[in-house]
């Protein structure tokens, strides 16, 4: 099948209101209509989500999220800056935002985001989708159509395949929902981007305990083998997930660049996985630019986890 052909079947499968996979420039997402209560219902039926945890709607353009959300000056400023990409901006919904309810989770607030990829399916489809990364809830995000197939292959009409995804971590979520903008989820977009745009210094909220954007869940990105981070070396029965020179058979960047160790992050995660390994030891990653999310999830990947 071509790309046409392909677009074209999955925009007949939205509108069925059937569940299609397809690439982002971050992760792949799990897509469905975001107007139709009954196939949101059926994403999170798919990921086994807590019904708590909001998603984010897709849509083509600026203008189309205008529509949906309430955009202040300052929440404006970003998506220009920003969209398509990796950022998530989180307003107010309109009083007559055709999203499901069900899609905010309760919240009086929706997560908006123009993705780089893919935007000819979003315009062809010509609402927006709801997406959350394509993996069972708390496990590894999915970086190829092959892991969206091991993961949540029986649920989805089609995948579509575009490759690896080129940044490998989700959307950097910002939320314009009280006075000051406020980072709710570090991501693609770094946090010195962001404040460099806006202008002025911007906070990181992360709360575990009280889940404003429940990304911020403590155990999230889950690998089946235990982490252990900051480790200088692997002890007996550990894979060793290395960064830099010397690093291993398995290497989020023999060179040290932060781009492309986020890009590998979750493909390495996955990959040691398959190798059912009991634990995993992890090189300490530099907390600067795409550090923050890198870091970000490698501590939600190694926190301590619920019971089964
Ligand atoms: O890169 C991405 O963002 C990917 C691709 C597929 O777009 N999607 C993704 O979705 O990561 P998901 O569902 O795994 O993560 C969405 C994040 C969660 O942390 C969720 O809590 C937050 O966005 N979120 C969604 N709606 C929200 C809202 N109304 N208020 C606060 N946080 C919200
Ligand atoms: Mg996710």
């Amino acid at each position: 099948m071509n790309a046409a052909v392909n677009i074209d079947a999955a925009v007949k499968a939205l509108a069925k209101g059937l569940l299609v996979a397809f690439p982002t420039e971050t992760v792949y997402g799990l897509g469905a209509d975001a107007t139709d209560d009954k196939a949101v219902a059926a994403v999170f039926a798919a990921k086994g989500r807590p019904s708590f945890n909001p998603l984010i709607s897709h849509v083509a353009s600026l203008a189309e999220a205008e529509a949906l959300g309430e955009f202040q000056p300052l929440a404006r400023t970003l998506a220009e800056a920003f969209w398509p990409g990796p950022l998530t901006i989180v307003v107010p919904r309109k009083p007559a935002c055709p999203v499901s309810l069900l899609a905010s989770a309760g919240l009086p607030s929706i997560a908006l985001r123009v993705p780089r990829h893919p935007l000819a399916l979003l315009r062809a489809f010509g609402k927006p989708v709801v997406a959350p990364s394509a993996n069972p809830s708390g496990r590894i995000s999915p970086t190829t159509a092959a892991h969206v197939a091991a993961g949540l292959g029986a649920s989805v009409a089609m995948i579509l395949d575009g490759g690896p995804c080129a940044i490998g971590l989700e959307s950097t979520v910002v939320s314009f929902t009280s006075g000051t903008p406020q980072i709710l989820r570090p991501g693609g977009v770094t946090r010195q981007d962001i404040a460099r745009v806006l202008g002025t210094n911007v906070t990181v909220a992360l709360d575990s305990a009280t889940p404003e954007s429940p990304g911020q869940l403590a155990s999230h990105y889950a690998p089946h083998a235990r982490l252990r981070l900051n480790a200088d070396a692997p002890r007996a029965g550990e894979v060793y997930l290395g960064f830099g020179p010397g690093g291993g058979e398995y290497n989020l960047s023999p060179t040290g660049d932060l781009v492309e160790a986020a890009a590998n992050l979750f493909r390495l995660l996955h990959a040691i996985d398959q190798t059912n390994a009991a634990a995993i030891a992890v090189a300490s990653v530099p907390m600067t630019g795409l550090g923050e999310a890198i870091n970000d999830r490698l501590s939600r990947a190694a926190a301590p986890r619920p019971l089964p």
